[in-house]
């Protein structure tokens, strides 16, 4: 999910499978585990723990497509960037406008995910803010809340820093694995002595409906592994090293979420654990209270990367995409002395940052699952089609089994996208309805590839000779 626009070229090959995985849990671990398991732990009941594998197998299979999809055009970069350099315009400009979802609305749930953390140190500390400020409107049944003022402050501070040209180095991304992981472990180290197992019956009490709902849901948690696939042409062997990574990376976060749930639905009694900050619910439920203390102030900071990596997704393939003409030229203004592209960095700030403030966490990441979900089909799709338009084309690494695994990808993927609510799918057809009508409308005309095909037009420096 990491940066979508170096140079190609030049980039050293330095990563290898160690580093990968670790970028990996960097871009994954945040929200999902730290917040939405309350809210899969009330769909699904104890079986939370098969949703976690049932979402982990879904991203097996779709990360073997994306991973051969990422390496076959030698840039770094998004799927939008290799999309458009093979498969065309139309598709690309799906593709994109399914990742300006996915990034957009990806920080906003963490910043919602990052309030509901805070809140909870605050309230340690003795301090709350008043109802109407501590959440969106109908997130909390029964309580009058109007604006997530803390999500709209953490979203103005990382767009401030994001604008002046900060970013995520890969110092920073390891000191807060070490971080995250660590709060993950502790969880783990002290939960398990206040395990009741009796909590764990029933164990799937909604049924298979119950628990692929959950999944559908927590799919969330896994969402970056695709961080690792971006770092293609820098990794030593692709062909080896990436399926490490990315199956390493998948591995290691599985396991943390199932033992971590298990143990969730061990201490606390299911049906309680339906707020936004589950994971310290637990331990202060179990009378630990500082270790939830600990375990705040870790989700807060991992939380706190997440929107940084995920918003520089966002603000990069905007840029991308303004640059082949396809969104407006000011949105790939750079700024003079910052270097970054500020006016789409404070854009993209304040419509995502003013959605994290206003709409509940549920309905933000369900989206999130859609546009992601939607964009991975379309990717295993894209590589059994690759295959057959451009057998020749050079790979640094292959996915296994096609036409086999892209199947399953479809397959799997389309099965948890088929357990979200009725509202997300009508909210995801709306915004590709408008997606289809800003491009026929506005986008087609101005794209430069239409206008000088030969001149390339393709995104990131990715000229369309390149892949001939
Ligand atoms: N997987 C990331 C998270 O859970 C997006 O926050």
């Amino acid at each position: 999910m990491v940066a979508a626009s170096r140079t190609p070229g030049g980039l050293k090959k330095v990563l290898g499978p160690f580093d990968l995985i670790l970028m990996g849990i960097g871009a994954i671990v945040g929200t999902g585990i730290f917040v939405l398991t309350g809210t899969g732990a009330a769909t699904a009941g104890p079986a939370l723990t098969l949703s976690f594998v049932a979402g982990a197998i879904a991203c097996g299979f779709a990360a073997m497509c994306y991973a051969e999809f990422a390496s076959t055009v030698p840039v770094a970069g998004s799927i939008y960037t290799y999309s458009y350099a093979t498969l065309g315009e139309l598709v690309a400009w799906i593709i994109g406008w399914d990742l300006l979802l996915e990034y957009g609305l990806a920080t906003s749930a963490v910043s919602v995910g990052w309030s509901g953390y805070f809140q909870s140190l605050m309230g340690g500390f003795g301090l709350h803010l008043p109802d109407a400020l501590s959440a969106a409107p109908g997130a909390l049944p029964g309580v009058a809340t109007y604006f997530n003022l803390p999500a709209f402050c953490i979203m103005m501070a990382l767009t401030a820093l994001l604008s002046l040209g900060v970013r995520e180095s890969a110092r920073v991304n390891n000191v807060m694995v070490v971080i995250k992981v660590g709060v993950v472990l502790l969880f783990i180290a002290v939960g398990f002595r206040h395990v009741q197992p009796a909590n764990w019956h029933p164990y799937m009490p909604f049924g298979v409906s119950g628990t692929l709902s959950a999944a559908a849901l927590v799919f969330f948690s896994f969402i970056g592994f695709d961080a690792v696939t971006s770092a293609a042409e820098e990794v030593k062997r692709p062909e080896r090293d990436l399926p490490i990574g990315i199956i390493g990376s998948l591995t290691i976060c599985t396991i943390l979420y199932v033992v971590v749930s298990a143990i969730m639905t061990g201490i606390v009694p299911f049906a309680q654990l339906n707020v936004d900050h589950p994971v310290s619910l637990a331990l202060q439920y179990a009378k630990e209270n500082w270790f939830a203390g600990f375990v705040d102030l870790g989700a807060i900071l991992g939380m706190t990367t997440v929107i940084l990596v995920m918003a520089f997704g966002q603000t990069r393939i905007i840029f991308a995409m303004s640059r082949d003409g396809l969104l407006p030229a000011k949105l790939s203004e750079v700024h003079p002395k910052y270097g970054t592209p500020f006016f789409a960095t404070w854009m993209v700030g304040i419509v995502f940052g003013l959605l994290g403030a206003l709409v509940p966490l549920k309905v933000l990441s369900e989206l999130v699952n859609m546009g992601t979900l939607a964009a991975f089909c379309l990717v295993a799709v894209a590589v059994v089609v690759l295959r057959k338009k451009r057998p020749d084309l050079h790979r640094a690494f292959r996915c296994p089994g096609v036409p086999v695994v892209p199947a399953l990808a479809v397959l799997s993927c389309g099965t948890l996208m088929a357990f979200l609510g009725a509202v997300t799918w009508i909210a995801f057809g709306v915004w590709l309805v408008i997606g289809l009508v800003v491009y026929f409308g506005y986008a087609r005309h101005r794209s430069l590839l239409n206008k000088s095909p030969e001149a390339g037009g393709s995104p990131m420096g990715v000229s369309q000779s390149a892949m001939k």
